[in-house]
């Protein structure tokens, strides 16, 4: 199974990294695959760490996406990095070993300690409808406008339906940004 979680690290310069990405765990251990090039890939590399961060304020996935990455942080408790001060549960790792791959290396990361912050409230259509779109975001440059229409005809849906504040304004920022991108798009093609 894949999680969506964010993945914090330590940039060089001591600043903290905020990267959405998807995580498996196989016998007992964290897997992060960064596709290369990457600053969540240097930063591990260097440090031989990383904070797994279990979110559910979805405007921090679409934020990561659209150059909002200014998320309040919080020291983590055994390793020298930070957590979002937003998450639920964090869990503080060490690097164990690295498989490296020209496209897409892999760390295997021990996990340190494991905290909860607050009780998970229940799955919400919305905000995994922003995790949806977040990801079509991600992947603008290899998606046809259509594709991209098709899919959030369908992710609309649950955002009328269930979506509370925070999946509205991270809905909103998605929606910018694939407007954006589409009209700088037909304006290279025209021009
Ligand atoms: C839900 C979600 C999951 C993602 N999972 C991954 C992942 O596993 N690996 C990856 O390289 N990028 C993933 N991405 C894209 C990265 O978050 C994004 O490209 C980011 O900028 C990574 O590069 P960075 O470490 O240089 O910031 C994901 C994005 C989203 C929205």
């Amino acid at each position: 199974m894949i999680q969506e979680i964010i993945v914090t690290t330590q940039n060089q310069d001591g600043t903290t990294h905020i990267a959405p990405m998807g995580i498996r765990e196989e016998n007992g251990l964290v897997i992060i695959a960064p596709f290369k090039p990457s600053s969540t890939l240097e930063n591990i590399q260097r440090n031989k760490s990383a904070v797994v961060n279990r979110i559910d304020d979805v405007r921090i996935f679409a934020g990561c996406l659209t150059g909002r990455k200014d998320w309040s942080l919080v020291p983590t408790e055994q390793i020298s990095g930070h957590r979002l001060e937003a998450a639920l549960s964090h869990l503080e790792l060490e690097l164990e070993s690295f498989e490296d791959d020209e496209l897409r290396p892999r760390f295997y990361l021990k996990p340190v300690v494991e905290i909860t912050h607050s009780a998970f409230k229940g799955f919400n259509r919305a905000q995994s409808a922003v995790l949806e779109a977040a990801i079509l975001v991600s992947r603008l440059k290899m998606l046809s406008e259509e594709k991209v229409e098709q899919e959030l005809e369908y992710l609309t849906i649950a955002i009328e339906k269930t979506a509370g504040e925070n999946e509205k304004i991270a809905w909103q920022w998605l929606m910018d940004k694939i407007e954006t991108f589409q009209q700088e798009n037909s304006k290279s093609e025209t021009a």
